[in-house]
């Protein structure tokens, strides 16, 4: 089992939306038994695919080892995409961890759903938190959504440091360009200092996700934004496979 963080210090930059189209491509071209973890109390990723908690689910007790992580996930519409969905409990979650160190766990959890799943996607909150170091410990790869700004660089640069000074330089980290509108130059200008980092297109069929409550590739298959996000999950399959 290969495990994914969607990781950004900054909010709103497309990360659950990351998250739900790479689970969904994982799943069904890439034919891996998926699950996408959605550990934003937010529960945005959960609700993107048309799911919500059982009720009096603790996502929280899952995380801190004291449920078994198995016990809380749900099925969703697509064949091998499974969700641990998000709900309340996850945001005590911070002050939990900063007490106990239950949730050192965090690795030993998601190798014990090694057996179930090939592929385990993690939707996170932003910022950097004692959730997310224990995370960096966890996975396989992060991923990170960075909209084209002259800032870009540095959302980059301060996640590459703290790796380096906190986790030895690990896990490998695959940067993307989200919500990319080459339309504008200083888009087109930001892009064309890392012209190799995967591109998501800024796209109307990217919003709809929230009304169809569905990943792109079923919205508007062979779009441009379906054919990106399949892109990007060749290249984090590559990333795995070779990391
Ligand atoms: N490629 C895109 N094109 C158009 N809209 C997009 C694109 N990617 C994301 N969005 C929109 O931007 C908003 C933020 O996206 P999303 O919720 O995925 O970000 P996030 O990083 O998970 O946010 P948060 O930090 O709050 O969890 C959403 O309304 C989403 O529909
Ligand atoms: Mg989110």
């Amino acid at each position: 089992m290969k495990s994914v963080a969607i990781f950004s210090i900054k909010g709103g930059v497309g990360k659950s939306t990351t998250a739900v189209n790479l689970a969904h491509a994982a799943a069904t071209s890439g034919g891996r038994r998926t699950l996408l973890w959605d550990l934003d109390s937010q529960g945005a990723a959960t609700y993107l695919l048309k799911l919500a908690p059982r009720s009096g689910a603790k996502a929280r007790a899952a995380v801190a080892g004291e449920t078994e992580l198995s016990d809380l996930v749900l099925e969703s519409e697509f064949p091998n995409l499974d969700v641990l969905p998000a709900d309340k409990s996850l945001r005590r979650l911070e002050g939990d961890l900063a007490q106990t160190d239950k949730l050192k766990q965090l690795k030993k959890h998601l190798k014990s759903l090694s057996s179930d799943y090939d592929r385990v996607i993690v939707d996170c909150p932003p910022g950097l938190s004692e959730l997310s170091d224990r995370l960096f410990r966890a996975v396989d790869l992060i991923v990170l959504p960075i909209i084209p700004s002259p800032l870009s660089d540095r959302a980059a640069e301060q996640l590459r440091a703290e790796l380096q000074k906190s986790h030895g330089g690990r896990p490998p980290l695959l940067p993307l360009w989200s919500m990319a509108d080459r339309r504008r130059k200083l888009h087109r200008e930001t892009i064309d200092r890392h012209p190799d980092w995967p591109v998501i297109p800024y796209a109307s069929a990217v919003e709809a996700m929230a009304v169809h409550q569905s990943p792109v590739a079923v919205n508007q298959p062979g779009s441009p934004a379906a054919r990106a996000f399949a892109g990007l999950w060749s290249r984090a399959e590559m990333a795995l496979l070779n990391g």
